[in-house]
């Protein structure tokens, strides 16, 4: 018996074990995804599939075409299962839907922490995100293309276990991990909470690609913050070294600057090690900041909206600069702003995932890609933001802030890139046309912004043992 095809809900079924997340509400150490029960067999599958069938009864529009929306719906990716993991968050959801708009045959497996978070420290996204089944639905009625959901947590294996075997993912992305440093460096709950539910999950899918599907490719979403800032060239993932008349090509030093960032080297360590044991098909992306807000697909239906960060936990640098310009907020430079980094548009993201799908990794070694297209400064972002803003008339201020972080603010920085440009990636790169459409973007939204969230709520250095009420202390700052 065909287990896979008679046990998958389709379309826009959903599989539901776990949507909760923690909660500050939740007891000391508690997992709220923990405590739910498996609803396969219960009452919240069956509520969540009387949800959908009622959208689906709903009058329908007529399907999209290319010709009619722009958005490039064919089937290059065709008979392609993949798994996305974190699909309901920012790089997810913009990958799910570029890779089903390819024919990619896609599910999204997310236990909706992300928006549990937010509830949490009193947080929204500037764009107002619906929920994931209405996103889902709203996608199968303009496309015709189903996209399967699996809300659970990865760190409950039982529930993982039975996805992944109904699904049989051929590549895994894995988007799903608690990706803000600010956060992770909160307080004690925060930091124990980030690293277990990063690198837990990470080795639950490692160990789901063993035992039901060892062909499975598995794409993970590092980050070039993994590397910090040495005073020496960032290469791939690895480096030559000669050490006392003897050469080896070693794993690259990595130095994480956050309890976030070192729960992504913890990963990637035990990614290699997996990849080597096991002979499993492993590459780790390893991500700069992302900006921008629309690809062609989000952008169809304001249902399928991406979120848009702005808050001091959550929102990264130049999402949260051009946000700070459109509501009239200066831009809050964290001291010296020398900190350069790696930065990428959000559709050169999904290009990447798609890229690093075509063309997988091998067996045996983890394969490293620096994924990011372009270095700036903190400076040299505020300043783009700030001429951007005066184009359309918008008076931008740029101010310097108490660095919350600790980290080198003056510092040398040349990161290595070639290995994605050679597999086909076209960079966007960061110029008028996305600082309009973002700042556009931003001022449409700029009622739903609260700016008393704006100004980092916490510093590294006073993460401590009591917990930190972000909300409470944001609003007094
Ligand atoms: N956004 C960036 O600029 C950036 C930069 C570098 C790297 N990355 C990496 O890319 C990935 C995605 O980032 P993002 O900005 O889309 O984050 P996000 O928070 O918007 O999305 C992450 C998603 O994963 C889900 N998730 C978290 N833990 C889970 C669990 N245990 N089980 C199931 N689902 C879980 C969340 O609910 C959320 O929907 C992260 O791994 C992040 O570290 C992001």
């Amino acid at each position: 018996m065909n287990t896979r095809s008679n046990l998958r809900t389709r379309g826009t079924g959903a599989v539901v074990r776990a949507a909760a997340a923690p909660s500050a509400s939740v007891s000391r150490g508690a997992r709220g995804a923990r405590s739910c029960h498996f609803a396969a067999a219960g009452s919240k599958r069956g509520v969540a599939r009387q949800t959908v069938r009622d959208q689906r009864l709903a009058p329908t529009k007529a399907i999209a075409t290319e010709e009619t929306t722009g958005v490039t719906l064919n089937n290059e990716g065709k008979g392609k299962r993949v798994l996305v993991v974190g699909g309901d968050g920012y790089c997810g959801w913009a990958s799910a839907l570029h890779l089903s708009a390819r024919g990619y045959e896609v599910a999204i497996m997310d236990n909706l922490a992300r928006r549990n978070w937010d509830q949490q420290l009193g947080y929204d996204s500037l764009t107002p995100i619906a929920s994931i089944h209405k996103r889902v639905a709203k996608w199968k009625e303009l496309t015709g293309r189903d996209i399967t959901l699996y809300l659970g947590d990865i760190c409950d294996f039982e529930f993982l276990a039975e996805a992944w075997k109904q699904f049989e993912p051929e590549h895994v992305v894995h988007f799903g991990e608690q990706r803000s440093a600010p956060y992770s460096m909160l307080d004690r709950e925060r930091a124990v909470y980030t690293q277990v539910n990063n690198v837990s999950g990470t080795i639950n899918i490692l160990y789901a690609m063993k035992e039901f599907t060892p062909d499975c490719h598995m794409v993970k979403l590092g980050t070039m913050g993994e590397y910090g800032t040495p005073n020496i060239d960032i290469e791939e993932g690895y480096l030559d070294i000669t050490h006392n008349g003897r050469t080896d090509t070693l794993p690259y030093p990595k130095q994480g600057n956050s309890f976030y960032h070192l729960s992504k080297i913890h990963d990637s360590t035990n990614m290699i090690f997996c990849a080597k044991t096991w002979g499993l098909k492993v590459t780790d992306l390893n991500q700069g900041v992302v900006y921008g807000v629309k690809t062609p697909e989000t952008s169809l239906d304001e249902t399928l909206i991406n979120r848009l960060d702005y808050d001091s936990i959550f929102g990264t640098a130049l999402n949260r600069f051009v946000i700070q310009a459109a509501v009239g907020h200066p831009i809050t430079v964290y001291g010296k702003g020398g900190q350069t980094r790696g930065f990428l548009d959000i559709r050169d993201t999904v290009r990447c995932i798609q890229l690093a799908i075509d063309n997988p990794a091998e067996q045996g070694k983890m394969r490293v890609m620096n994924q990011f297209t372009e270095l700036f400064s903190v400076n040299e972002l505020a300043s783009l933001v700030k001429d951007a803003g005066a184009k359309l008339d918008l008076d931008v201020q740029v101010t310097s802030v108490p660095n919350p972080r600790i980290e080198a603010e003056e510092h040398y920085y040349n990161a290595k890139n070639s290995k994605l440009k050679d597999l086909g990636l076209e960079p966007h790169l960061l110029g008028d046309a996305i600082l309009d459409s973002l700042l556009n973007v931003a001022v449409e939204y700029k009622d739903r912004c609260d700016r008393q969230l704006i100004l980092p709520a916490n510093a590294w250095g006073s993460s401590g043992v009591s917990r930190h009420f972000v909300g409470e202390k944001a609003k007094s700052i």
